[in-house]
Formats: structure tokens, sequence, C-alpha cells
């Protein structure tokens, strides 16, 4: 059964992390994953989560299973970061919430909720999206349309494109939306126009789904939270797949959620049955471990306060790189890259061929990825330099 097979795909985006791994030249730059690496190119444990950790070592008596969606402490933990913790929707039970394996287990769970429970839908993302969404959905059985995001120059939104093509909406139709940091374009929409994107939806019966998986690394937790906030008062019904993974620095536990928002506390508990049936056919109850580290952090005023202050860091360290990388560019003579201080997040797309991309590659030690997309938490004080030479060497 397994001689004839073809070989698999290549991640677009781990694929390149092993090849990283595997090149012996000592000055290599990562720019590949999303994940988040200090000044000295290491990515920390958190303080709060140390401290947490060791919080839950000494209390832990068991390891029997975890509710198959999780710790309701930890839902509602979840609910207020999302929507802000004076919001009805955290205790009022119109919101319901079940721990998943990771945004990309939440993304899953939700894309099989979908196709089972709601099999007319179509599934929209923007293009470009998220190298692994068409992926996901895709996998799921969704039949998937696409909206525009980027402008002619690639610099910024188009919001007349993406409301034109949205106007191709059906009722319940889902549109996948990047809550904040859009990834890989770091462009995200205004506050005004989250809400027309709301209002649209809401005009066309269509639902939206965000994935919200860098909330604190744009402006912080809740300026990134308004184009949510915004969407809420438009759309009475929505998903929301959160990931733990950046803004934790929990990349390794597996720890995201999936939250429903309904029209009333009796649609929302159809609804939690629903998802809880999707969970326990994928894998059965969720690893517990994040998902306490997470709730322990947000319930502790401390702790949360010292998890505030290092997510701030992170973001200030990457919006730092941005504005350094730019400036590195003006010195090599390469003008033209000043929208990347604009953007958002970890990522920007820079423009780079794929030509160009490879060249960094063979050539410079410099891994992007295939679309031009860089990571601005790769770029440190020490590389930058080297980097830039590289860029302004490959375009020109
Ligand atoms: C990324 O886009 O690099 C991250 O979200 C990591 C991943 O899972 O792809």
């Amino acid at each position: 059964m397994f001689d004839a097979l073809p070989p698999a795909p290549v991640d677009a985006i781990f694929g390149l992390m092993d090849a990283y791994r595997a090149d012996p030249r000592a000055d290599r730059i990562n720019l590949t994953v999303g994940v988040y690496k200090d000044e000295n190119g290491q990515t920390p444990v958190l303080d709060a989560v140390r401290r947490a950790q060791a919080r839950l070592q000494a209390e832990e008596s068991s390891k029997s299973y975890a509710p198959i969606p999780g710790d309701p402490r930890y839902g509602r933990a979840c609910r207020a970061l999302l929507f802000g913790s004076e919001h009805a929707l955290v205790d009022d039970g119109r919101a319901t919430t079940a721990h998943c394996a990771g945004g990309t287990g939440g993304l899953r769970i939700a894309g099989d909720y979908l196709r089972i429970m709601h099999p007319g839908s179509r599934l929209w993302l923007s293009s470009p999206t998220w190298a692994n969404h068409r992926g996901v959905f895709g996998e799921a059985g969704h039949e998937l349309s696409s909206y525009a995001w980027v402008d002619q120059a690639g610099t910024g939104l188009d919001y007349d494109a993406l409301m034109s093509d949205l106007q191709g909406l059906r009722a319940d139709d889902v549109v996948l939306l990047h809550g904040c940091c859009h990834n890989p374009t770091g462009i995200d929409p205004t506050p005004e126009q989250w809400r027309g994107i709301g209002q649209l939806l809401r005009e066309r019966g269509a639902m939206p789904l965000v994935d919200f998986a860098y909330q604190g690394f744009g402006d912080g937790l809740d300026a990134d939270a308004a184009g949510l906030r915004g969407l809420v008062e438009e759309s009475d019904e929505l998903l929301i797949c959160s990931s733990f993974s950046k803004n934790f620095g929990l990349y390794n536990e597996r720890v995201g959620a999936l939250t429903a928002v309904t029209r009333s506390p009796e649609a929302a508990r159809t609804v939690a049955g629903h998802i809880k049936v999707r969970i326990r056919r994928t894998w059965s109850n969720p690893p517990a471990r994040g998902a306490a580290i997470v709730r322990t952090i947000l319930e502790d005023d401390e702790l949360r306060t010292l998890w505030q202050g290092e997510i701030n860091a992170m973001r200030q360290r990457i919006n730092g790189m941005r504005g350094d990388f730019v400036a590195g560019l003006r010195a090599e003579g390469v003008q033209g890259y000043d929208f990347i201080e604009k953007q958002r997040g970890m990522f920007s797309v820079t423009g780079l061929n794929p030509v160009q991309v490879q060249r960094l590659r063979e050539v410079h030690s410099v891994y992007a990825l295939g679309t031009g997309r860089v990571n601005f938490a790769g770029m440190t004080p020490a590389n930058l330099p080297r980097l830039c030479h590289a860029v302004a060497e490959v375009l020109a």
C-alpha cells in the first residue's frame, strides 16, 4: 500500500524551517515561521508563564481527563480577553467557548462544525491569507471562495475591491477575517472599515469567522480587539478562533479556543453540544496544561500585569525592527519600503519575487517565505546590516 505513494507536498512554512535547520552556514537568518524571537534570536519562555507553571506544578493533584470542551474557567477567561472583561458576552450565556488544540485546532473544529451543520455554506478567505487556511478548510470539505485584500501597490487594503467581492455573499456563507495583524500582509482595516464589513455581512446574512492569533502584537491587547468588538456590534452570530501560541509564547503546548457567539443561551448550548461532538471525534479531550497556564495568568492580577508588560516588550521590539529594517534598506539605497512601518504584527509581504527569495536563501542564507513574507521577529540588531545588504543585492 505504501510503495506507490506520490511524495507529500512540503509545507510552505515549516518546510523552510526544516531547510533552515539543515543549513550549515553560521550566519544564516531565519525570517520564516511566525515565532517570536528576542534580540538574541531566542524564543523565550515568558516569566509570567514560568511563574504560572510553578504554581500549577505545586497544586496539581491529578492528570485525569479534562472535560471535552476544556475547563469552563478557561473559556470565561478567553471571552474576557476577546470582548473586554465588562462585556455582556463574557457571562450572559450567549457565547460559548471550547478549548482547542492551538489556533489550527480551533479552525479545523470550526471547519468540521460548519460543513456538517451548515452544509450549504461557502467559506470565504482573503487573498492572500495564511498558507494553511486553504488546507484546513479544504480538507474539512469546504467550497472555498476568496475576496480581495491588497491594493494595486501591494502595500494597503483595497477596501473597495474587498467590499465589491463580498457583494457575492449568499445567506449562510462564512467569511474568515484575521482579527488583527493580517497574516501574511500586516494590513488591517480601520475601525470604520471593520464596521462596514460587519454591516455588509449582516445585510447578506453571512457570518464572520475571526482568526485571532496575534492579539497584543499590533497596537495592544484592547486596541487589537477593536475590530472584533466592532463586528460583535454588527453581527449577533459569529465564530472566533483564538490562539495563544504567540501572545503567551505557548507554541508547543497547543493552546487555543473556539468561541461561538449566538443570539440566546439556548442557541449557545446547542452549538456547544455540536462543537463538543466534533472535538470528541477529533482529539476527544484537550491537552490541559497550556490552558491552565493561560487561565492562571489571566485570572491573577499580578501575573496578568507581568504578562502584559512582556507582550508590550515583544510588540515594541517587532515594531522597532520594522523601522530599523526600513532605515537599513534606505541606507543601502533602497527606497519605497516605508509602508512596512504602517503595517502591523510579525509579518509583511516585501514584494520580493520567488527568484529574489531563492537568491536570498542560496547566496545570502536568508530564509523568507516564497511569497516574499518576512517575520520581523527574526531580525535582530546584529543581523540587520547583513540582511539589508542582502535584500539590496537581490533587488539590484
Ligand atoms: C506562521 O504563519 O508562520 C505561523 O502562524 C505558524 C504556522 O503555524 O504556520
